[in-house]
């Protein structure tokens, strides 16, 4: 933080200069100063103005978050909410979190030890290191209370209550209390592992200049409270199941698709495809990861996420992909 302050300080400091620059060209007696230094120091001042005002919000976004306090809570761990969150853990946070293979890429097998730094993988290293947390009790999150941790997960934060980059972008604050206290609990059973690499994110200034500008797209405030909708195969449950599968996070809040941005390329809407297919053909390509028309999904597409899902939740979400965008 301390460096991007000093960078976020010097970047004022040019655009005071040019700013004074410009007013001394337009004192000038000579009318071409005037008009060239005045029109280039202008602009050059409100360049820097512009860089000094998106890396300030990137920085207040990041470091000043403004979280509530932890709450006072203790999670049971009843073998129902383990189960449950062994469902949503192996489901969702194993893609990021789990160890990193030969290939540098999580290898989606536990321990969760973390260690995968996605900015770098992804062709994002600019931005700075975005490294995956250990979720093992081996890492930081053992001296975590279950308060810290439920705020971890829908604030997006670490202890300091400084934002976690990457993870406020993700939706877990939609998560509801139910779910997320599943997935303290679940973690909490976790064998202790080492992690593999030095984790947790150090944003450049460039990276808090884009996420500023909001190349990233805004973070999504969490709420004290959430309850999920009455679990069933409809296509409001779907819409939650399309939270914790992550569709949401890749296709769009409604799974609509998103285009291209700093982070990736544009990513499909899969409602036509999906609209055109009954239920058993969609829970077809989604456990399979091949279309009807026989093409397999790319790689882009972790279809494998979506082949765990029970019958039931896959079924809600087919009710939610073909209903209308809600
Ligand atoms: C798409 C990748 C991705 C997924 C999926 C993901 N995480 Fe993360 N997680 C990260 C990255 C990257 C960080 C490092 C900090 C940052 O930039 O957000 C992180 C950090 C964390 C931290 C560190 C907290 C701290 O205080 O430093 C916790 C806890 C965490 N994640 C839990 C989870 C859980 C639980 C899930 C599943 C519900 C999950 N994550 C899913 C990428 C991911
Ligand atoms: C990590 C990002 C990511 C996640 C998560 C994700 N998708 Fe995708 N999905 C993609 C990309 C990228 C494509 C386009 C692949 C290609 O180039 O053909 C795609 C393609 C699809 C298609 C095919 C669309 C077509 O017309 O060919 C369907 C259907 C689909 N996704 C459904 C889902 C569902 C349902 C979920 C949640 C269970 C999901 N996706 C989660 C990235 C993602």
């Amino acid at each position: 933080m301390l460096v991007n302050l000093i960078i976020l300080l010097v970047v004022f400091a040019f655009a005071v200069l040019f700013g004074w620059l410009c007013y001394r060209s337009i004192r000038a007696k000579k009318l071409w100063k005037k008009l060239v230094g005045g029109v280039g120091f202008a602009l050059l001042t409100l360049i820097f103005l512009a860089l000094a005002f998106m890396g300030g919000k990137g920085i207040a976004t990041a470091y000043f978050p403004g979280a509530p306090a932890a709450p006072d809570l203790t999670v049971a761990g009843t073998p129902e909410q383990i189960a449950r969150g062994d469902y949503l853990v192996n489901m969702s946070c194993i893609g990021c979190h789990s160890d990193v293979g030969a290939d540098g890429a999580p290898s989606m097998q536990h321990p969760l030890n973390g260690g995968w730094n996605i900015a770098a993988a992804e062709g994002f290293g600019f931005v700075g290191d975005l490294v995956a947390e250990n979720l093992t009790p081996g890492g930081k999150l053992a001296g975590y209370t279950d308060g810290e941790l439920f705020r971890t997960l829908r604030h997006r934060v670490d202890e300091d209550g400084d934002l976690l980059v990457f993870m406020s972008l993700l939706p877990y604050a939609q998560l509801s209390d139910a779910d997320t206290e599943a997935i303290v609990a679940y973690l909490r059973t976790l064998p202790a592992a080492e992690q593999s690499a030095a984790t947790g994110d150090k944003l450049s200034f460039v990276g808090a200049l884009m996420f500023g500008a909001g190349m990233f797209g805004t973070p999504e405030k969490g709420t004290d409270s959430v309850t999920a909708p009455p679990q069933g195969v409809t296509a409001e449950y779907g819409k939650y199941v399309a939270t914790f599968a992550e569709c949401r996070g890749c296709h769009g809040p409604d799974v609509t698709g998103t285009p291209a941005s700093a982070m990736g390329a544009a990513v499909p809407n899969p409602r036509p495809l999906v609209g055109d297919l009954s239920q058993e053909q969609f829970a077809e390509m989604m456990r399979t990861g091949v279309k009807p028309d026989g093409v397999a999904f790319p790689p882009t597409m972790p279809w494998q996420v979506a082949a765990q899902l029970t019958d039931d939740d896959l079924a809600a979400l087919y009710a939610y992909l073909t209903a209308p965008v809600q």
